[in-house]
């Protein structure tokens, strides 16, 4: 037996006696899988040292990478953080309940197995309602990265996640498909200047027209990010990113090497295509295809592809976001 798999884990419709039973299964240490606005996530009390390492084991990750800690209200980043700027506040106010982390000096009730021993913490006010009523039931905070397998495509819907953590998690409640559908923009307001750590939902425009002030990128002194290694978000089959005019010829050279390719198509379908390639269509805009991307991922491993042939989007907006993700599936395996 996996040593990691010794829990039954019970997939039920997010209602109210199942929300109950999650804040019971998280007071006890234990973990839950539930949805969040951006993707689901595993969750457990981020006070208790012993719950977090179980949130590390059952995603198989390193232990020191740093988990977000979710909060029923803005406010309470004064118990987790110090040193709070006026940007963070704007920032809160902007755009919590919802997709933004925010990296600020950590307090000492943010333990080193939740901040993986930086001086920083990441904190997010979840818009979901299901993990709203979670976070109020149990009346913590709930340390949680998103509910996969390290490295692996972040988990959707709730199907998903049973696929990653099937016998590694007590229970995880269905709350139906996470409406952005990639993880959160992480911003670190911890240094002199605020930046960007991960684009995400909340775009680097809609940042810098709060902060009235440009914001940065990640540079060599940004804290490390594990969705920053150079392969994450990623499936079993091989990603390649190619020009929309190359697709089809690069299609063909593949499936002359007997591969079975996925062509990820958004807009006009190739006149012909090789024997044997599958098309998936993706959708035309950019929150469509954020909502999608990480569902169509999945259907190619399930499809049992080789390798999936996808073309970037423009690089604005939630353009960035989705770019990113992208570029990390596609990005050279150990
Ligand atoms: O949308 C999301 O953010 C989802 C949902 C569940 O909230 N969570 C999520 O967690 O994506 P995770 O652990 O898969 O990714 C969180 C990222 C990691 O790359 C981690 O390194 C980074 O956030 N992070 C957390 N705390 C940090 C800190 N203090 N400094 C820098 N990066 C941090
Ligand atoms: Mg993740």
């Amino acid at each position: 037996m996996d040593p990691h798999a010794p829990h039954t884990t019970q997939l039920l419709a997010a209602n109210s006696a199942a929300v109950q039973l999650a804040a019971d299964i998280l007071r006890r240490g234990d973990l839950v899988a539930l949805p969040t606005e951006t993707v689901y996530g595993l969750g457990g009390d981020a006070e208790n040292p012993a719950a977090v390492r179980s949130i590390f084991a059952a995603k198989g990750r390193p232990a020191d990478h740093p988990v977000i800690v979710h909060l029923a209200e803005a406010e309470h980043i004064r118990q987790w953080a110090k040193e709070i700027s006026s940007a963070a506040w704007k920032l809160a106010e902007a755009f919590w309940p919802g997709p933004l982390t925010m990296v600020l000096r950590r307090s000492p009730r943010a333990s080193d197995l939740v901040t993986g021993g930086l001086d920083t913490v990441g904190l997010r006010v979840p818009s979901h309602p299901v993990f709203q009523q979670v976070l109020r039931a149990f009346g913590g905070s709930i340390a949680a990265p998103s509910a996969n397998r390290f490295g692996h495509v972040s988990p959707t819907r709730a199907q998903h996640v049973l696929a990653e953590l099937d016998g590694r998690v007590d229970l995880i409640l269905d709350g139906g498909d996470a409406q952005v559908g990639l993880e959160s923009t992480i911003v670190d307001l911890s240094g002199d200047s605020p930046a960007i750590l991960r684009p995400g939902g909340v775009t680097a425009e809609q940042i810098a027209a709060v902060l009235a002030a440009p914001v940065g990128g990640e540079t060599a002194q940004s804290p490390r990010v594990s969705g920053s290694l150079a392969s994450h978000y990623a499936p079993r089959a091989r990603v390649e990113l190619v020009s929309s005019d190359n697709l089809l010829a690069r299609a063909v050279a593949l499936s002359t090497e007997r591969l079975k390719v996925a062509l990820l198509i958004r807009g006009e379908l190739p006149a012909s295509l090789p024997t044997g390639a599958l098309v998936l269509r993706l959708p035309e805009t950019d929150a469509a295809l954020a909502h999608e991307l990480y569902a169509v991922l999945r259907q190619v491993d399930d499809l049992e592809c080789d390798v999936a042939l996808v073309t970037l989007p423009s690089e604005s907006g939630l353009g960035v976001a989705i770019a990113d993700r992208l570029r990390k599936a596609a990005g050279p395996r150990e």
